[in-house]
C-alpha cells in the first residue's frame, strides 16, 4: 500500500528516535498490592482527602478507589488502550489494532503537540494543514517554532466541496522535503464534513517521508462511514486521533488517544511525560467506552442528532440565515449570517455576523462561535447542537436578534 518510501528513523527527529524512555521501578516490579512500595516518594498515609476513603465507588463494574490516589497512576495505560482498540474493532476477526498502536494523552491536543515535537526540528522543519481547519495544530506548531504550510480546502465555487485537493497536496509534500506532518480533519471542524478517503488514499501514496495526521475527533457524529483507524496497519506513515471530549461528553477528564504503526507510537510513547493520563481519568474513560457507557453514548448522539436534523429544517426559515456550509457529520452546524432577508437578496456577511455574534452572548445568554475569517467561511457562525430547550431557546433568541436589528 501507500507511504511506500516512509523511513520512520529518517523522519522522526533523532534525539527521540534515540531517547531513552524515563523507567520508574514499577516497570521491573508491579503494584499488584502485594508489595510495600516505598520507590515513586508517594505519601504512604493517602490523599488529602476528608470524606470517608474506605469506600469505594463503583461505576460500571469498575472500582473508583479514592484511597488508591496517593499513588502514581499506570505509565502504560494497556487495558484502557485494549478497550480504545475493541471500541473501532468490535468484532472484526481479522481485528489487527493492539495496544501497541496506542498512544493515550491529555485529550487529543497532547497528541497534536506530541507529533510534532517527536517529528519536526523547531526552527527547520514544518507542517501542512488545509484551512478552514482547527486552529490547535498551528498553535501547537508556533509553540515548537515549526512553520505552517497552507493547502486549503476546496472552498472555491457556488457550492464548495471543502474537502481535501490531493493533488495540490501532492505537489507541495513533493516538492519540499522539510514538510514532516499533515494534519487532516475528518469530519472537519469548521466544516462538518467527513473528508473523501479516496482523496486520503491519494494523500498517503505521495511519494514523500512524512505522517498524515487524520483528526477524527468528530467521527461518531458522521452520517455515513466510519473510522478509518484501522488504516493504521496498512499506512506505516497514518496516525489516526480520536478523543472521549466530544460523543463521548467527556471533556472534562481529557482523554484524547492516537493509533498508529507500533512505531510511531513506540515514540509517542518514549517522549510523553511518564503519568500524563491520571487514575480518575483511566478509569471514568474505560467505563465509557465499555458496553454500558456505549449505550449512554448512542443514546446522547440520538438525541444530539435529532436535535441536528431539527436546526437544518428550522434555521433556514429565519429569514437572515443563508445557507449551511460544509456537511451534516459533527455535532454542529456552520451557517451563513446575512447583512439583509433572503428574499431581498441578502447576502453572506462578516460585520452581521459578529453582531449577531455579539447580540446573542451579550443580550441573550448564548455564546456560539464566529467563524467569519476563516477561509470560505464569510459571515458564518458555528453553532454547537445543544439538548432540545436549548435547541429551542437557541431557535426563540436568533429570531429576536434579527427582529430587533431590523
Ligand atoms: C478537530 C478537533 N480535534 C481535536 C480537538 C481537541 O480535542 P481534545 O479535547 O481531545 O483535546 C478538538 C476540540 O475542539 C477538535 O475540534
Amino acid at each position: 500500500m501507500g507511504g511506500f518510501t516512509f523511513d520512520l528513523e529518517a523522519c522522526a527527529r533523532p534525539n527521540i528516535v534515540a531517547l531513552q524512555p524515563y523507567r520508574c521501578a514499577r516497570d521491573d516490579y508491579k503494584d499488584d498490592g502485594s508489595n510495600t512500595l516505598l520507590d515513586a516518594n508517594e505519601n504512604s498515609y493517602g490523599p488529602s482527602l476528608s470524606m470517608d476513603l474506605s469506600v469505594d465507588h463503583e461505576i460500571g463494574g469498575r472500582t473508583l478507589r479514592l484511597a488508591g490516589l496517593n499513588r502514581y497512576p499506570d505509565p502504560h495505560q494497556i487495558e484502557l488502550k485494549q478497550l480504545l482498540c475493541n471500541l473501532r474493532q468490535p468484532s472484526d476477526p481479522l481485528a489487527t489494532l493492539t495496544p501497541d498502536n496506542l498512544f493515550v494523552g491529555v485529550g487529543s491536543d497532547e497528541a497534536i503537540d506530541g507529533l510534532i515535537r517527536c517529528f519536526c526540528i523547531p526552527g527547520v522543519d514544518k507542517i501542512l494543514v488545509c484551512p478552514p481547519t482547527y486552529g490547535m495544530y498551528t498553535v501547537a506548531a508556533q509553540v515548537n517554532d515549526v512553520e505552517v504550510v497552507k493547502v486549503p480546502l476546496e472552498v472555491e465555487g457556488v457550492s464548495p466541496s471543502f474537502d481535501i485537493q490531493p493533488a495540490k497536496i501532492r505537489e507541495k509534500l513533493e516538492s519540499d522535503p522539510r514538510i514532516k506532518l499533515v494534519y487532516i480533519c475528518s469530519p472537519g471542524n469548521p466544516t462538518g464534513k467527513l473528508v473523501d478517503p479516496d482523496r486520503l488514499k491519494a494523500v498517503l501514496e505521495c511519494n514523500w517521508n512524512g505522517v498524515i495526521i487524520l483528526d477524527e475527533a468528530y467521527i461518531d457524529f458522521a452520517s455515513h462511514g466510519k473510522s478509518l483507524a484501522h488504516w493504521v496497519n496498512d499506512y506505516p506513515n497514518l496516525v489516526v486521533m480520536q478523543t472521549l471530549s466530544k460523543a463521548f461528553g467527556m471533556a472534562g477528564i481529557r482523554l484524547g488517544f492516537a493509533f498508529a504503526p507500533p512505531g510511531i507510537a513506540r515514540l509517542l510513547n518514549n517522549l510523553k511525560a511518564p503519568y500524563n493520563v491520571s487514575s480518575l481519568t483511566s478509569t471514568l474513560a474505560a467505563h465509557a467506552v465499555s458496553k454500558t457507557g456505549l449505550e449512554v453514548m448512542g443514546s446522547h448522539r440520538e438525541l444530539i442528532l435529532q436535535q441536528r436534523d431539527r436546526l437544518v429544517r428550522e434555521l433556514p426559515k429565519i429569514s437572515r440565515i443563508g445557507r449551511f456550509l460544509g456537511g451534516y457529520d459533527a455535532n454542529f452546524l456552520l451557517v451563513e449570517i446575512l447583512n439583509s432577508p433572503r428574499s431581498i437578496g441578502g447576502q453572506p456577511d462578516n460585520e452581521a455576523a459578529r453582531a449577531v455574534y455579539s447580540q446573542l452572548a451579550e443580550a441573550k445568554g448564548i455564546v456560539v462561535r464566529y467563524r467569519g475569517n476563516e477561509l470560505g467561511c464569510t459571515g458564518c457562525l458555528r453553532i454547537t447542537v445543544g439538548t432540545e430547550q436549548e435547541t429551542t431557546k437557541l431557535l426563540a433568541k436568533l429570531e429576536e436578534v434579527f427582529r430587533e436589528d431590523r
